[in-house]
């Protein structure tokens, strides 16, 4: 199978890169920047790309790729391009020069192209790219053709079959990013482009029996679509008497949802599908909790006591498990800090953490991907509609949108508010538009009046956003009308609320859930 090779270097974008060329039909996979030949070498590799990273190539202990690997590519049999970081590599490697820019350039710049190329095919000379870096190639290799400038700087060259860009192409704010990209595959490294879901739904599958050649798989699922998509998946590689799905009623879940979830599993031909409901357990170790992050901690500690609990039972029944499946996808593991990159932990993600604490090995065929291609996937083979487009809903569930101490009363406003919101924004058939939109319980009441009566009730939250994969988000311009009619709906149908607000702030500087 073709293939273009992504090595590493530690930007942040790496992952975006992959991205690109699977939505141009083009199978890509990223290894680390020094992972030895063989691997690189192993298939049918149509060209190379180096990713961006923060270091600088001429600090002695900048990421260099190994010596095999270096001779391989300077041979120049194989089309190379680098980006950012890996442009100025390329470039150094070559015998060019780089060093610290003057001021680093970062965010958007305008560049000009000056010298036709296929790397540039079918694009206009002036364009606006995205940059993230202090140094740049101040030379270019001996025999090299500048291809772009912004102002002074030198932002693309060419020396034979190895093309360096100092932007990034893989980000939105590139004008022709994507353009730029399809050149690459298809101009440069002459890629076919017949790469399809379907191929990646095979690729998973054979990974999958490779990595759980015997032994059972354990997997808490929730009705969502990670986590179905993630359990079918496993029960299409390994048959369904290997999978145990277990549901766990929190009690922090929206009307009537695990049973749903139970049924559906049944129906997609899981045959060990266990309920278990722990609705009073979670309540009282929630008792006086306060604290968001205390809260995500307590939730999950616990809900991986009664997975378990569970697990040595059914153990008992069926044999040891060996394995964990996991819903996790490619945004979880940036937000939670498990990749490789140094993000900052903003929040503990319940599902994340769980797969730590246990001895079991993960199995997570999602990992790599985002959620838009997670739905392309799970509509491919077979997920109900209704799955595939529901909205994401956090691990700890409504525990974390009744803000402050949670108690059923709260719980029980919030379900019916919860129901209206989401009524209302399908009538008006906005609801696939959103990423998310949820109301969330305000621990405050405030003074209103009804009939001729003062009031002192709850006040609402609504929360709706637009997001390609919730690591940014924008408030939803939803239309006043649809407000006014959710807002009137929830103070006339919900008694305990005689308020509701609508949150205008996007993330960052805010997060999508308000705990
Ligand atoms: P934030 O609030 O961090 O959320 O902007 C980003 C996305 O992640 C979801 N979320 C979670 N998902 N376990 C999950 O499985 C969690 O603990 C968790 N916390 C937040 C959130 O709903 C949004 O889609």
């Amino acid at each position: 199978m073709e293939k273009i090779i992504i090595l590493d270097f530690g930007s942040q974008y790496t992952h975006l890169i992959a991205r690109r060329i699977r939505e141009l039909k083009v199978y890509s996979e990223i290894l680390p920047f020094d992972t030895p030949l063989e691997k690189i070498t192993d298939g049918d590799v149509k060209g190379v790309i180096l990713s961006g990273g923060p270091d600088s190539v001429y600090r002695p202990t900048a990421p260099k790729l190994k010596k095999e690997v270096e001779e391989w590519l300077l041979k120049g049999e194989i089309p190379v391009l680098g980006i950012c970081y890996g442009h100025q590599l390329l470039a150094y490697l070559l015998g060019g020069r780089v060093e610290r820019g003057k001021k680093g350039e970062y965010g958007r710049a305008d560049i000009e192209i000056v010298e036709k190329n296929e790397l540039f095919k079918g694009l206009p000379a002036r364009q606006v790219v995205w940059m993230s870096h202090g140094d740049w190639v101040s030379k270019v290799p001996p025999k090299a053709e500048i291809l772009a400038r912004s102002g002074e700087i030198i932002v693309a060259f060419r020396l034979d079959k190895f093309y360096g860009v100092q932007f990034h192409p893989e980000v939105r704010h590139t004008q022709y990013g994507r353009a730029i990209l399809n050149n690459f595959l298809f101009e440069i490294c002459k890629c076919s482009g017949s790469w399809k879901m379907g191929d990646i739904v095979e690729k998973i599958i054979e990974d999958i029996k490779q990595e759980a050649p015997t032994g059972n798989v354990l997997m808490a699922a929730s009705g969502g679509v990670d986590s179905t998509t993630s359990a079918c998946l496993i029960k299409m590689a390994l048959g369904p008497e290997r999978i145990h799905l277990v549901v766990i009623d929190t009690g922090f879940l929206r009307k009537e949802e695990a049973e749903k979830a139970v049924k559906m599993y049944r129906k997609l031909g899981f045959k060990h599908v266990h309920l278990i409901d722990a609705r009073k357990e979670f309540l009282s170790a929630l008792k006086g909790v306060v604290d968001p992050e205390e809260k995500r901690r307590i939730i999950s500690q616990l809900y991986f006591k009664i997975l378990d609990e569970k697990a040595s039972k059914l153990a008992e029944k069926y044999g040891e498990f060996k394995y964990l499946g996991q819903g996790t996808i490619y945004p979880d593991r940036v937000e939670s800090g498990v990749t490789g990159r140094k993000t900052a932990r903003i929040k503990t993600h319940h599902n994340v953490v769980y797969a730590h604490l246990s001895k079991l090995v993960k199995l997570e065929p999602l990992k790599d991907l985002y959620k838009d291609e997670v739905r392309k996937l799970a509509k491919l083979i077979g997920i109900p509609e209704e799955v595939v487009y529901r909205h994401p809903f956090p691990g700890p569930g409504l525990a974390i949108r009744v803000l402050g101490e949670v108690s059923e009363k709260k719980l029980e406003i919030l379900r019916k508010v919860d129901r209206i919101v989401e009524e209302e924004l399908r009538k008006a058939g906005l609801y696939r538009n959103l990423w998310q939109a949820f109301p969330v319980l305000l621990p405050v009441k405030t003074v209103g009046v009804m009939g001729d009566e003062r009031t002192y009730k709850y006040a609402i939250a609504i929360r709706a956003v637009v997001s390609e994969d919730a690591m940014t988000a924008e408030f939803a311009k939803l239309p006043w009308s649809l407000l006014e009619k959710i807002g009137s709906r929830i103070v006339n149908e919900v008694r305990e609320v005689n308020r509701v607000l609508y949150d205008i702030t996007n993330k960052p500087p805010a997060t999508i859930e308000f705990e």
